[in-house]
C-alpha cells in the first residue's frame, strides 16, 4: 500500500511515543520506508535502538550532525512524502504555530512542503489552555491535519481529553493523503516507446518517441499500488513486470494476452510496417530510387476496445502537429477508448524527448481536463486523478 513511499515520523516527548512503535510496524508493513525524528525529550520514553530496529534505519536527533552536504533538517524534509507527528506534545505544536526551529525535529517541520500530519498528546488541562488551542486553530488553517486527541483515562492519572488517536487512524489518514491505495488490486497494462519496423537486418522504420510518459505512468501506477506490466520497445529495469517488444505486431501479442483492468496505450505504434522484410543487408544499386512497400499493422487499441477482454477503463494517447482538439475527440470515438490524452508535437518543448509534458484528457463522457505544462511524473499523477474522478468505479476508493 505505501510502496515507494517515505514516512517521516517525529516523536515527541510525550508518554504516548511507546505507542508509535507499533505504527512504524505498521507502515512497515505495507512496505513503507520510515524515518524518524526524535526530539531529546521523546529519548526519555523510548530508545533511539529500537526505534532504529524498528524503522531499519538511523534515528536522528541532532540537529546539526550532517552527514552529506545538505543541513539535516534540509536532508529529511526533501526525502520524505509526508510528515507525521505523533505524538505531538503541547511544546511542539507550540513551536510550528510559531516557526520556532529550535531542534531538528521543529526545523524540518519548518522546511517540509508536503502534508503534514500532528496527532497531539497531553495531558487534559494542558490540551484545554487557550494558548495550545489557538495554536491548534492557526496550524488547521494553515492546513496542517490535526488527529485527536480522544477521552479517556491519561496516563497522568487523569479522566478527559489528550490520549493520542488511534493508530489506525493517524495510517489510514497517511494513506489516503499520500494516495497510495488507490490502484491496489488493480491491473494495469502501460505500452510505452516508439515501436520499430525492420527493414532489413542493419534498417528499421520509427519514431521519436522516447517511452518517458509511458514509463511515468507505469511507475505512478506501481507506487499506487497496482500490478503493473509495461510493455515497452526498450530496455529499463523495474520492480514490476517489463515485456520488451520491438515491433507492432509484437505489441499487438504482448497486449492481447493480457487480462488487465485498465489499458494505457502511451505508445507510439507505427500504423505500417515493410511488406517483405529482407533477410539480407540491401545493398546499394545503380538506380537512384527504390520503393519500399508497406503494409497497415494492426490498431492494437481499436482491436483491444472491441475484443471480448476489453479492460473496464482504457486511455489511448494523441500526437498531433495540427487541429488537435478536432482530431483527438474524433479518434475517441473511432477508436472506442474511455480517455484519450492528445498533446501538441509541434511544440518544441513538450511531448515526445522532453521531460515535459502538457496535454488535454478528453473522455467518452464528453469531459475535456486540461494539464498544464508539468514534469511527466506530474502529468501522470493527474492523469490517474483525472481517471478516478471520472471513473469512480475503477478506483478502489477504501483507504485500506
Ligand atoms: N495505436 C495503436 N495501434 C496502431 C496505431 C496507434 O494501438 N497501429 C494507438 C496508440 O498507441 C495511441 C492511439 O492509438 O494510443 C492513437 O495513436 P495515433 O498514432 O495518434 O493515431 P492513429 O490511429 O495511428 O492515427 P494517425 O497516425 O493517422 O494520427
Amino acid at each position: 500500500m505505501l510502496r515507494g513511499k517515505t514516512v517521516l515520523i517525529g516523536i515527541t516527548g510525550s508518554i504516548a511515543a511507546y505507542k508509535i512503535l507499533e505504527l512504524i510496524r505498521m507502515y512497515k508493513r505495507q512496505n513503507a520506508d520510515v524515518k524518524v525524528i526524535c526530539t531529546p525529550n521523546a529519548l526519555n520514553f523510548v530508545t533511539k535502538l529500537t526505534l532504529q530496529n524498528l524503522s531499519q534505519n538511523n534515528v536522528a536527533v541532532e540537529e546539526f550532525d550532517i552527514p552529506d552536504f545538505k543541513p539535516e533538517h534540509i536532508s529529511y524534509a526533501d526525502s520524505a512524502d509526508i510528515m507525521v507527528i505523533a505524538p505531538a506534545s503541547a511544546n511542539t505544536i507550540s513551536k510550528i504555530a510559531n516557526g520556532i526551529c529550535d531542534n531538528l525535529l521543529t526545523s524540518t517541520v519548518c522546511a517540509f512542503k508536503k502534508s503534514v500530519i500532528i496527532a497531539p498528546a497531553m495531558n487534559c488541562n494542558m490540551w484545554e489552555n487557550p494558548l495550545v488551542q489557538e495554536n491548534l486553530i492557526k496550524l488547521k488553517r494553515l492546513g496542517y491535519e490535526i488527529l485527536g486527541p480522544e477521552c479517556g483515562f491519561l496516563a497522568c492519572g487523569y479522566e478527559g481529553k489528550g490520549r493520542l488517536c488511534d493508530l489506525q487512524t493517524i495510517f489510514d489518514k497517511t494513506v489516503e493523503k499520500l494516495g497510495g491505495n488507490k490502484l491496489l488490486g488493480k491491473k494495469i497494462v502501460i505500452t510505452a516507446g516508439g515501436t520499430i519496423e525492420n527493414i532489413d537486418p542493419v534498417r528499421y522504420i520509427s519514431n521519436y518517441s522516447s517511452g518517458k510518459m509511458g514509463l511515468a505512468l507505469a511507475d505512478c501506477a506501481y507506487s499506487q499500488g497496482a500490478d503493473v506490466t509495461l510493455i515497452s520497445t526498450f530496455d529499463v529495469e523495474r520492480a514490476y513486470n517489463v515485456v520488451k517488444v520491438t515491433s507492432a505486431l509484437e505489441m499487438r501479442d504482448a497486449v492481447l494476452v493480457q487480462f488487465a483492468d485498465c489499458l494505457i496505450m502511451a505508445a507510439a505504434v507505427a500504423d505500417y510496417r515493410v511488406k517483405n522484410y529482407a533477410e539480407q543487408k540491401i545493398k546499394k544499386t545503380d538506380a537512384d530510387e527504390i520503393t519500399l512497400e508497406l503494409v497497415k499493422n494492426p490498431d492494437i487499441l481499436k482491436e483491444v476496445c472491441n475484443s471480448e477482454n476489453r479492460p473496464k477503463c482504457v486511455v489511448g494517447f494523441c500526437a498531433e502537429s495540427e487541429n488537435l482538439i478536432e482530431n483527438a475527440k474524433t479518434k475517441l470515438s473511432a477508436k472506442n477508448c474511455d480517455f484519450l490524452v492528445a498533446n501538441d508535437i509541434s511544440r518544441k518543448d513538450i511531448g515526445f524527448s522532453s521531460d515535459y509534458n502538457e496535454v488535454t484528457i478528453f473522455s467518452k463522457t464528453g469531459s475535456a481536463v486540461k494539464l498544464d505544462k508539468a514534469p511527466k511524473t506530474e502529468i501522470a499523477k493527474r492523469i490517474f486523478e483525472v481517471i478516478y474522478e471520472v471513473d469512480r468505479e475503477f478506483c478502489t476508493a477504501k483507504p485500506c
